[in-house]
């Protein structure tokens, strides 16, 4: 082959229908999750944390500090807004909290595809490994308490669920991926 020449990949390239949006506790592996299947399908992903982190210049911890949850989950919602009306679908991880405003279920129902990453809260500090930076993961307790109250929503915006105790990322990631696919969320192009 000649120098600089690259082979057309042989690997299946996929396309999403629809907007995709991981939900579920802290802990639970959606922005790995939404990493490694975009990864593994070349498709677009988006972490939503981290694209508000860049929009603000800081990170989620010092927007807690400065604006407090409700200043936080106002700036939430609006780069929820943003990112789901793009006019390309994408792979969306969600913060932890994405649930808790009514408003924001909206908008992930309205057009996109939910799916629910579920994990308790003992699983979930355990592969937290630095507790600090999730300003609402303060001990156990309090974070087994969070878990339970929000269960029932990320249930009600799902359109599936999957179990992630016990499998690796990559098990979740294929796992995700045979539920979009079979949905026709993900397609081949
Ligand atoms: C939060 C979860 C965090 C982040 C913020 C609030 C929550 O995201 O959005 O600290 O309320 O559960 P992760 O779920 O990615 O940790």
């Amino acid at each position: 082959m000649a120098v600089g020449l690259r082979q057309p990949s042989t690997k299946p390239r996929f396309e999403l229908t629809r907007p995709v949006f991981l939900v579920g506790f802290m802990g639970a592996g959606k922005s790995s999750v939404a990493r490694k299947l975009a990864r593994m399908c070349q498709v677009s992903s988006l972490d939503l944390d981290t694209y508000i982190e860049r929009s603000a210049g800081k990170a989620v911890n010092d927007i807690f500090a400065e604006v407090g949850e409700t200043g936080f989950r106002a700036i939430e919602t609006e780069a929820l807004k943003t990112v789901a009306f793009k006019r390309d679908p994408m792979l969306v991880s969600c913060g932890g909290g994405i649930v808790c405003q009514a408003e924001n279920r909206s908008v992930l129902t309205q057009g996109g595809f939910v799916i629910h990453l579920r994990v308790d809260a003992l699983e979930a500090s355990k592969r937290i490994s630095d507790t600090s930076t999730r300003p609402l993961f303060n001990d156990l307790a309090e974070a087994d308490e969070r878990c339970t109250t929000r269960m029932p929503l990320y249930e009600e915006v799902a359109d599936a669920t999957v179990d992630t105790i016990g499998k690796n990322v990559y098990q979740i990631a294929k796992e995700v991926q045979r539920i979009l696919t079979k949905e026709g969320v993900l397609c081949q192009r």
